[in-house]
């Protein structure tokens, strides 16, 4: 009997040494991994900031850590980021694809298709899109300042009383975008947005959170009806959602004449037809408006959040800004984006916005599309790259002031807008944010227009401003009231 158990137990450790994950050779340094496990033991799963911080002091700037059986390579600092994901772009430019992810989305959509013909086209066809809707040009700029009007509305029945600005600036930055998208806004308790916006918060938090590393790290609990299967139904039912808006784009278009990007999609599947190798179908368009309306939400609604927290616990950069924006606007009635270029405090304020709220720490995963090299390190193809943007916004030696909140960290000695190669909130190379057009636009033009018309203050009683985010995988600032004033212009 104890013979056997024995046996047993030399079995199992000679299989689990089997299983042991091994770094590659001249793979970058990092602490052993268990069999099957890897480092997550190490890591907290709900925040796994400080241990990162104490690997990245171990380790150095481009350390490794096992995700179970699945190896990630951490980058930090501005020159291991800008060599990987600029220098050396292509072959960082993947996403992972055996992930939780790929499963959920069904390898559709923009921000996770991996790099490959698909992905190509439909990113330049986003891009085009964008700009063909007034990127550059006005209509884009009318449809960002008819959804300001929404704001000020709501601003201007608050003034002198206290409000919580979340609901309001997450529905202006959604409904910018589905202004782009469908033609189309959606009051905040539309049961269509609200859905969209419930199943896709839902699937980021899974995504981020332990259930995902469980999937991804162990294959054999992929089929059971664990918290996971969640993710599989809220894009299902996101679907289904999306789908008679298209129907009804479909039955009311001109072709030729695109209202929307849905319509503009429409005209390219004409114009694709016949083509086998086409990449555009109809399915791959409902996950990539859903992907657009992701990715250009929390992003630029939280960014936004973060700028009012600092600007009403710094009211002398507050009024600095108004005073520049009075200046250069004069009697003109509204903000146009080309006014940027007269505004370098302000556009230094905004940069600095950015730069501080580090809105999207660590990136979106990047994957290795060959075996390559950083640093000295060999990098196999199939590796899942995590590129730490916060570590560049904020690091020694490429700001004038790292630690603190200072648009100086944009002005030059005569007062000019100058942008640090360090600045990568929307991250660099060929993965770089599609939408980083459509946000500055929509940062510029919001925070221009607001502070024109008003004061923004903290409340006496809101106690002292806690400037730490929520962690996640978009970083929220901590829920805060707002005093809003009318200014006395002019
Ligand atoms: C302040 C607002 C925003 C920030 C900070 C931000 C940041 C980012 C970052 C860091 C990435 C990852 C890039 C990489 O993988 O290296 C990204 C990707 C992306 N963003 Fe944004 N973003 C913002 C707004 C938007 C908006 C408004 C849109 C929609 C029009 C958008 C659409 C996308 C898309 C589609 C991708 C995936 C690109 C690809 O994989 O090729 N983003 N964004
Ligand atoms: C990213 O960099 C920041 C600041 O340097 C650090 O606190 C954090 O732990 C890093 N994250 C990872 C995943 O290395
Ligand atoms: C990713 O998902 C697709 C479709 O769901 C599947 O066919 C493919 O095998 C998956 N890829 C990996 C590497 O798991």
């Amino acid at each position: 009997m104890f013979a056997s158990i024995l046996l047993l137990c030399v079995c199992v450790v000679f299989i689990l040494l089997q299983l042991k994950s091994r770094r590659p050779k001249n793979f970058p340094p990092g602490p052993s991994p268990l069999p099957i496990l890897g480092n997550i033991l190490e890591l907290s799963l709900d925040n796994p900031l400080k241990d990162f911080e104490r690997l990245r002091n171990t380790y150095g700037n481009v350390y490794s850590v096992f995700l179970g059986t699945k190896a990630a390579v951490v980058i930090n600092g501005m020159k291991a980021v800008k060599d990987a994901i600029v220098t050396k772009g292509i072959d960082f430019a993947g996403r992972p694809q055996d992930l939780f992810v790929n499963d959920s989305t069904e390898r559709k959509g923009v921000i996770l298709a991996d790099y490959g013909p698909s992905w190509k086209d439909h990113r330049r066809f986003a891009l085009m899109t964008l700009r063909n809707f007034g990127l550059g040009k006005d209509s884009m700029e009318e449809r960002i300042h008819g959804e300001i009007k929404y704001i000020t509305d709501d601003l201007e029945k608050s003034i002198g009383k206290s409000l919580s600005p979340q609901l309001m600036f997450h529905n202006a930055a959604s409904n910018i975008i589905c202004q782009v998208l469908f033609g189309q806004r959606y009051e905040h308790d539309d049961e269509f947005i609200k859905v969209i916006l419930k199943c896709f918060t839902d699937n980021a938090k899974l995504a981020n959170g332990p259930w995902a590393m469980l999937y991804d790290s162990f294959p054999m609990i992929r089929s059971l009806p664990l918290p996971f299967r969640r993710a599989f139904k809220n894009v299902k039912t996101c679907q289904a959602l999306v789908l008679p808006v298209v129907q009804e784009h479909k039955k009311t278009r001109v072709p030729g004449q695109p209202r929307d990007f849905v319509d503009c999609y429409l005209d390219r599947l004409d114009k694709e037809k016949g083509n086998d190798a086409s990449t555009f179908s109809e399915d791959l368009m409902i996950m990539y408006i859903l992907d657009l309306h992701f990715a250009g939400t929390d992003t630029t609604s939280n960014t936004l959040l973060t700028g009012f927290l600092y600007l009403m616990t710094y009211p002398h950069i507050q009024e600095r800004c108004q005073q520049e924006i009075d200046e250069v606007l004069g009697g003109n009635d509204q903000a146009s984006f080309e006014d940027r270029h007269n505004m370098p405090y302000v556009q230094a304020t905004i940069h600095e916005i950015q730069r501080v709220a580090n809105t999207v720490p660590l990136s979106v995963p990047h994957c290795t599309i060959k075996d390559t090299e950083l640093m000295g390190y060999s990098i196999p193809k199939g590796t899942l790259i995590i590129p730490n943007l916060t570590s560049v916004l904020n690091e020694e030696g490429q700001w004038k002031f790292p630690n603190e909140f200072n648009p100086e960290n944009f002005l030059n000695d005569q007062g000019e807008f100058v942008k640090p190669e360090a600045f990568m909130p929307f991250s660099a190379g060929p993965r770089v944010c599609l939408g980083e057009g459509l946000a500055r636009m929509e940062l510029f033009l919001i925070l221009v227009t607001l502070l024109r018309k008003f004061n923004f203050i903290w409340p006496e009683d809101a106690g002292k401003p806690d400037y730490n985010p929520v962690y996640g995988v978009t970083l929220t600032p901590q829920l805060y009231h707002m005093k809003v004033q009318l200014r006395e212009t002019n």
